[in-house]
């Protein structure tokens, strides 16, 4: 069978990051998904950068309406970020009949509501797996994993930028200028980190995992919003003679009047696990009543972190273009035909 064909828009950190790791590890991926994954076109306003990366392996244009025009392409995969261009691209895609894959956790907190209405119109998915935690599966563990629970709350480092600047401030002593410059040479930071340290970026995915979780549309307009510009070092060190740990924390839970969502520097007892995350690390603490208490932890930004996270996306897509139910998502990972037999 051909592959499925995928149009990336945007070639940057996390783009080169999707080819790397489907190069890298093309037949795990395809033997998961039942059919191959190509990246057939790739648009970048720096066709010279997108070269780089994928040389002639795939047809390379500046115009990311090329590929949304492109009837051979099946799945469009837009890494542009903010509520600009790549909304436009977005809602032309999926009018194309295109299925969307993006990482773009500001446009589905302020525009999911249209976005997600259109696809369903349309009948194409709109996968974001990559948009909250970065690596960490955690759209699919509220949305699938979790899925008999009626969750109480869910609180989170959901901003690996912040974090890290919090832990280096700390630990090293650091100051707030040095650390934010650490952090965006790591590609851990947006384009602009106004939007990682006012918080924002934190509450963009907290208002996504606070829909999937209650039930509720995304209300970006509804959050409280505070980021880490206003803390000191100082402030570090009282909350640590005191026994505490600073944390930007996302916030979402029932209360009596409806549903809270929140993000602020936070005191967090030393003792507790999600205290001790550092540097850009995630971890969202999920409430379900049935399951309790759940931790889920790793590399909440960077290139194949995030990346890990695309793929899974892609791959699921892959899987629901297969004729049957048994097919869509095999048991065992595996399709029954694609196992080997390595146990010893
Ligand atoms: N700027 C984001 C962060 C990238 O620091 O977490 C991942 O969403």
């Amino acid at each position: 069978m051909k592959p499925i064909q995928v149009g990336l828009l945007g070639i940057g950190t996390v783009g080169s990051g999707v080819w790397n790791v489907l190069q890298r590890n093309q037949q795990e991926i395809q033997r998961r998904a039942g059919r191959g994954i190509a990246i057939a076109m790739v648009a970048d306003l720096d066709t010279e950068r997108a070269r780089a990366v994928v040389g002639d392996s795939a047809r390379v244009v500046k115009d990311a309406r090329e590929v949304i025009a492109n009837p051979e392409i099946d799945i469009v995969v837009e890494l542009i970020g903010g509520y600009g261009i790549a909304r436009q691209l977005v809602m032309e895609a999926i009018a194309a009949g295109k299925h969307v894959v993006t990482a773009n956790k500001a446009l589905l907190a302020v525009h999911g509501t249209e976005i997600f209405a259109a696809a369903h119109q349309r009948g194409v998915m709109v996968a974001f797996e990559a948009a909250v935690a970065g690596g960490i599966p955690i759209i699919k563990a509220l949305r699938e994993g979790l899925t008999a629970n009626r969750i109480e709350w869910i609180a989170g480092i959901i901003n690996g930028t912040t974090n890290f600047i919090l832990s280096e401030m700390r630990a090293k002593g650091l100051d707030f200028d040095a650390a934010l410059k650490d952090a965006q040479r790591l590609g851990y930071a947006e384009a602009d980190p106004t939007f990682d340290i006012e918080g924002v970026d934190a509450a963009h995915k907290a208002t996504i995992m606070s829909a999937i979780a209650f039930g509720i549309p995304v209300q970006f307009d509804k959050a409280y919003v505070e980021g880490i510009t206003r803390l000191g070092a100082q402030d570090i060190r009282y909350a640590e003679q005191l026994g505490y740990r600073i944390k930007l924390l996302g916030i979402t839970k029932r209360v009596a009047k409806g549903i809270e969502l929140r993000v602020h520097p936070s005191l967090v007892p030393a003792k507790r696990l999600i205290a001790n995350v550092e540097g850009a690390m995630n971890a969202v603490v999920v409430q379900g009543d049935a399951v309790g208490t759940t931790l889920h932890y790793g590399k909440g930004a960077g290139s194949e972190p995030t990346a890990s996270a695309v793929i899974a996306d892609l791959v699921d897509i892959t899987r629901l273009h297969t004729s049957d139910a048994a097919h869509r998502v095999p048991h065992l990972a595996f399709q029954p035909d694609q196992m080997s037999d390595l146990a010893v």
